[in-house]
């Protein structure tokens, strides 16, 4: 029996589909698992596994080194506060034991409701809003103790829900780009590419050739 449900279970084979090795679609099949269930389960690990043609090592030792990948259950929000040096020295490591303290889990940990994760993140790409916060990888620009309680409050009557989707989605609307290509187009274009590639790498070797003759004259 399938892990992922049937949408993301097609969406995963046309995600395969689209890449020369199978293996190359694991990233994108990471962040649908976790899409579907908040962070990477061992059934997904099996099924993305058989997916890519590789091992359930293969895709945990990749998951591994991804912290936007979580191997753990987390809250439905994970929260990020940055306290790198923009952040710190605005008050990143102060909004970090704030937000602790808020919501009441610490730095790594979950809330007893498990509604929140918290997190300490390296720069976040907006340093000049410091110290940054972020929900479910969202911006949500509180930098001051009192927004950030705020901000939470929000979050909990469902006030942000249209910005902040439960965690591990990433985009609310899809790309369709490639999926709607062919499997022969695809290999169509690939075998054009091949070609042009073997040209050009054919008349650099032979443009090499005629420098060296005329080097050694
Ligand atoms: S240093 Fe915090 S967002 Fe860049």
């Amino acid at each position: 029996m399938n892990h992922f449900r049937s949408e993301l279970r097609r969406r995963a084979e046309e995600t395969v589909a689209l890449y020369p090795r199978k293996r190359s679609a694991m990233l994108p099949l990471l962040h649908l698992a976790q899409e579907q269930d908040g962070y990477l389960t061992e059934g997904a690990i099996a099924e993305i596994a058989e997916l890519t043609g590789t091992s359930q090592a293969d895709v945990h030792g990749t998951a591994a080194f991804y912290d936007m990948i979580h191997l753990e259950p987390v809250g439905r929000y994970v929260v990020g506060v940055c306290t790198n040096i923009a952040c710190l020295l605005n008050g990143g490591q102060e909004m970090l034991e704030h937000a602790s303290a808020t919501l009441g889990c610490p730095v790594g940990g979950t809330s007893a409701d498990g509604l929140f994760t918290l997190e300490e993140t390296e720069c976040l790409a907006d340093c000049n809003i410091a110290p940054c916060v972020t929900v479910n990888h969202r911006y949500v620009r509180t930098t001051t103790p009192e927004a950030f309680d705020v901000m939470v409050s929000n979050v909990k009557d469902g006030k942000l829900d249209h910005e902040i989707p439960s965690h591990g989605t990433l985009v609310r609307v899809r790309r369709q780009g490639g999926l709607r290509v062919s499997r022969e187009d695809i290999a169509a274009q690939r075998a054009t590419a091949a070609t042009a590639r073997a040209e050009r790498d054919a008349a650099a070797k032979a443009a090499a050739a005629v420098i060296a003759t005329t080097e050694t004259k």
